[in-house]
C-alpha cells in the first residue's frame, strides 16, 4: 500500500503536525485564537466575548482528548518568512532550514456521537487557523493530511465537516477537497440579527480511494474472468 506521504500527491508538505501540551506557550496561543473574533464567529459558533485562560486550558484538553487533536505548526523560519515576499519564502522553505516549529492552528477529528458508537467508524474534522495564516494553502494542506490519517491508519469510513452557510470560503474549500453535500441545518444560527444555516458535509472511504487513485489500484488486484 501507497504511504501517507505518496498518497498526498505531489505537493510538498510545508506544515507539521505535534500533539497539544499544558505549556505556557500551547496556553498563550490558544488563550490568542480563541480570542480571535473570527474565529468566535467562524468556528465556534459561541457568544463572542472575551475568554480567560482557562478556556485555552479546557480547550487544549478537548484536543487531547479527540480521536486526533493536533497543533498545526509551520518550521520557524516559514513562519519568519511569512511578512517576507513570496520568493524569500521559497529559499526559507529549503529541506533543512526547520527548527522550532511555530503554531499556526489546529485541528481535530472526534466523534460526534461518543464511544459506543466506534463501529459506525464515523468522525468530523475542526479546524482553525490564526490569523495572518489563512487563504495560503494551510487548511487544504492540513484537512487533507488529516483524511489520509483518517482512512489510511485510523479505518475510518465516511468523515464529515461544516460550517455555516455564510462561511463561504471555508464551504468552497471543502467542496474543492472532494467533500460532498449532505445537506442543512436551517437557520441554526443566529449573527448579527440574521439567521443562517449549517452546511453538512462529507467523505466517505471509497470516495478518499477515487480522489487518491486508490480504486484503481484495487481493481487492478481484481482476478480477471478467463472467458
Ligand atoms: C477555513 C480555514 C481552515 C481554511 O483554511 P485556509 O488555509 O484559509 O484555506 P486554503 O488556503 O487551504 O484554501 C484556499 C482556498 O479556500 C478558499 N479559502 C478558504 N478560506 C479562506 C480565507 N480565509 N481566505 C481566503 N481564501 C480562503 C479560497 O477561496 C481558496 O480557494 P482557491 O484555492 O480556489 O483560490 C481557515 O480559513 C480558517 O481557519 N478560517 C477561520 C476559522 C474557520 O472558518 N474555521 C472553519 C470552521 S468550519
Amino acid at each position: 500500500m501507497a504511504s501517507t506521504q505518496t498518497l498526498q500527491g505531489l505537493s510538498k508538505p510545508r506544515l507539521i503536525y505535534r500533539a497539544p501540551e499544558n505549556s505556557e506557550e500551547d496556553i498563550a496561543f490558544f488563550h490568542d485564537l480563541i480570542n480571535d473574533p473570527t474565529i468566535q464567529t467562524l468556528s465556534t459558533r459561541r457568544l463572542p466575548h472575551p475568554s480567560h485562560k482557562k478556556s485555552a486550558e479546557e480547550f487544549i484538553k478537548t484536543l487531547q482528548d479527540a480521536i486526533l487533536g493536533v497543533v498545526i505548526c509551520l518550521p520557524q523560519n516559514s513562519a519568519e518568512a511569512e511578512t517576507t515576499s513570496s520568493t524569500e519564502t521559497q529559499v526559507l522553505n529549503e529541506p533543512g532550514q526547520a527548527s522550532n516549529p511555530v503554531p499556526i492552528g489546529h485541528l481535530s477529528l472526534f466523534s460526534v456521537t461518543g464511544p459506543g458508537y466506534a463501529h459506525h467508524r464515523n468522525a468530523m474534522i475542526g479546524i482553525s487557523l490564526a490569523d495572518g495564516f489563512r487563504g495560503k494553502g494551510y487548511g487544504g494542506e492540513a484537512i487533507n493530511w488529516a483524511l489520509d490519517w483518517a482512512f489510511q491508519h485510523l479505518g475510518l469510513h465516511r468523515v464529515s465537516i461544516g460550517a455555516c452557510s455564510f462561511n463561504r470560503d471555508a464551504l468552497k474549500l471543502y467542496r474543492k477537497l472532494g467533500f460532498v453535500d449532505e445537506g442543512r441545518e436551517r437557520e441554526a444560527v443566529y449573527h448579527r440579527r440574521a439567521w443562517h444555516d449549517i452546511v453538512s458535509l462529507s467523505m466517505l472511504e471509497h470516495e478518499w480511494e477515487v480522489l487518491r487513485g486508490m480504486a484503481l489500484v484495487q481493481s487492478d488486484l481484481t482476478p480477471q474472468s478467463s472467458s
